[in-house]
């Protein structure tokens, strides 16, 4: 209990501080003093990006990471860095609303259509949405079952972002492909892990 208490806002500040630096930088800009390199808008967006994408993946390597290294208590960090994704996510989203199409509401619908990787990655941004929403206690009891179904969205988002990242990408494709390639081994756990499950059930029913 007190290792939580002394671990878990430790690793929220590690979480939020990308954040807080970015919002210092937006405030120094605003006040005439520019730290984001030639072209600040790009290096939000890029940077809320990266951070969304990192964020999702170790979200997603929980589960993993519990079961190999046998630590049962990185189940309740869970919640807290899926809440994390989004928060990047929507960060990542209003820097394109406001710094790259400057709030023109009628170019958003127009965007959103005719770029298939912003199509992609606003898909991915409106499924994670409920899973932010439903990630409380109280969501998890009234929904029973059917929040761990809603919940494997988070599987088909972190698809849809690689998707997303490898279509942007317009130089290297290092970023794109570690993080697919994390997301792949990831999912590829899983799936090994729910057959040998029902194999050992299927053989002890036997
Ligand atoms: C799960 C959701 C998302 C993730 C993980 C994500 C991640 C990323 C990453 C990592 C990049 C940088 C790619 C590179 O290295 O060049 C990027 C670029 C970009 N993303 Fe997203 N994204 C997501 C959703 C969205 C949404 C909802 C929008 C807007 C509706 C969006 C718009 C863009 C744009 C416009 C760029 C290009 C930025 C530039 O080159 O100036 N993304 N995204």
């Amino acid at each position: 209990m007190k290792y939580a208490v002394v671990i878990k806002p430790i690793v929220f500040l590690l979480f939020l501080a990308p954040s807080l630096y970015y919002f210092y930088a937006v405030y120094l800009a605003l006040n005439g003093e520019n730290i984001l390199g030639p072209d600040p808008a790009q290096t939000l967006s890029l940077a809320t990006g990266e951070w969304s994408i990192r964020i999702l993946v170790v979200a997603l390597a929980i589960t993993p990471l519990r079961y190999l290294l046998k630590m049962p208590r990185l189940w309740n960090y869970r919640r807290m860095i899926g809440l994390f994704a989004l928060f990047y996510v929507s960060l990542h989203l209003i820097v394109f609303l406001m710094f790259l199409l400057q709030w023109q509401w009628a170019d958003i619908g127009r965007e959103i259509i005719k770029r298939p990787y912003i199509t992609i990655g606003f898909t991915a941004f409106i499924l994670l949405l409920p899973l932010g929403l439903t990630s409380f206690q109280a969501a998890q009891r009234k929904m029973g079952r059917n929040w761990k179904k809603l919940h494997r969205l988070v599987y088909v988002v972190n698809v849809l972002a690689v998707i997303h990242i490898l279509w942007v990408v317009r130089s290297s494709y290092f970023d794109a492909l570690l993080y697919g390639s994390m997301v792949f081994v990831c999912l590829f756990y899983r799936v090994l892990r729910h057959y040998s499950l029902a194999v050992r059930q299927f053989s002890l029913r036997k």
